[in-house]
């Protein structure tokens, strides 16, 4: 039997019970699907920085590299650990040592599921690169504390960087309905925007079924609430791609239904799935959690990883189940009420 082994990182806060749920219908599926998956969890989290000064063990990169795909929940306990501290020393390098340049989160509405608009018939894929840009990571600070400090900060945008996470953007479109929103802010920032703009006219031509249009960010993130409709796939910087799909979630119901592939297309390392909300720790540990993001990100797992009936057989179930109603309103269902819905409407 065909058996896949994933490396489980549940996190913080509400990570934990999200992934828990998740696993649960990933093994259910898997039974009903004639393949197996292995689970090996790892307590890389703020806890585990705080009793080893490390956010995941020293040899963590090489241990997930053997794994078929990650399974991630959340990072962050801001109260404990700052933000700064904790991505930068699990999640970000995870995305940039596998080089999982595309961050894929779709967006559209669960049936059952009530947006914020007075509309629901919107589908869109965000396609964010994920390891350079605005992220990159390149800085410093000098006169650190006095008056004259200056901290700078600099976007890296590479011609390779670029021109594959365009690629993996019109292939997408290519394979959905055809339009590509290339977003960019290239009226203001005119080296790394313009450079983007002019790498995606170059391509386009190699495109030919896709219709591509640029975007300024600030228009793009109007047109994602005034018409959501007229967009299929968006391609965007790391920063520009982080904040829209947040814009993305907000409209489709809010972060519990926002799930993510962190995808190395070349498939030269394990990609990784996770939803895009965080840790929640204010309703931490009260089972309160709605695991729909991590169950829909386990479902784009499987996608990834060739399995793509029991991929949908999950997505059928999650829309069955808040069809139902189930999980559809903030905080009133249980996660574990959520969970056994879904697992029930797999078999
Ligand atoms: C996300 C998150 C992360 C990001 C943070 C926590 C670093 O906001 O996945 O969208 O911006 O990549
Ligand atoms: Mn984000």
């Amino acid at each position: 039997m065909k058996s896949y082994s994933i490396a489980l990182i549940p996190g913080d806060g509400i990570g934990r019970d999200v992934t828990a749920a998740a696993w649960t219908v990933l093994e259910t599926v898997a039974h009903h699907s004639g393949f197996a998956v292995t689970g090996t969890e790892f307590p890389w989290s703020c806890k585990f920085y705080k009793e080893t000064g490390r956010m995941m063990s020293e040899d963590g990169i090489e241990t997930l590299r053997g794994f078929d795909a990650i399974l991630l929940g959340a990072v962050g306990w801001p109260a404990e650990v700052p933000d700064s501290v904790s991505l930068h020393g699990l999640l970000l390098p995870i995305r940039k040592a596998f080089v999982q340049y595309a961050n894929i989160r779709p967006h559209r509405l669960l049936p059952g599921v009530t947006g914020p608009l007075r509309k629901e018939n919107f589908d869109i894929l965000c396609i964010r690169e994920n390891t350079e840009g605005e992220y990159s990571g390149a800085g410093g600070r000098v006169h650190q504390g006095t008056r004259e400090e200056v901290a700078v900060e600099t976007s890296i945008f590479t011609r390779a960087g670029v021109e594959r996470i365009l690629r993996f953007g019109f292939e997408q479109a290519g394979a959905r309905r055809g339009k590509l929103a290339s977003v960019t802010k290239s009226n203001a920032q005119k080296y790394s925007m313009v450079f983007w703009d002019e790498i995606t006219r170059k391509l386009a031509a190699e495109y030919a079924d896709v219709e591509v249009t640029s975007y300024h960010v600030d228009a793009l993130a109007a047109r994602m609430i005034m018409a959501p409709e007229s967009l299929d796939v968006l391609v965007a910087s790391n920063l520009f791609g982080d904040i829209l799909t947040d814009i993305g979630a907000a409209i489709q119901g809010g972060l519990g239904y926002a799930a993510s592939a962190n995808i190395n297309p070349d498939r030269s390392a394990p990609s990784m799935f996770e939803p895009v909300h965080g840790s929640a720790p204010d309703i931490a540990h009260l089972g309160i959690a709605n695991p729909i993001a991590t169950i829909w990100s386990g479902a784009m797992m499987l996608e990834h990883l060739g399995e793509t009936a029991a991929a949908g057989r999950i997505m059928k179930a999650l829309e069955a189940t808040t069809a139902r109603g189930i999980g559809t309103t903030a905080g009133k269902d249980k996660t574990d009420t959520i969970t056994a819905a879904i697992v029930a409407a797999l078999s």
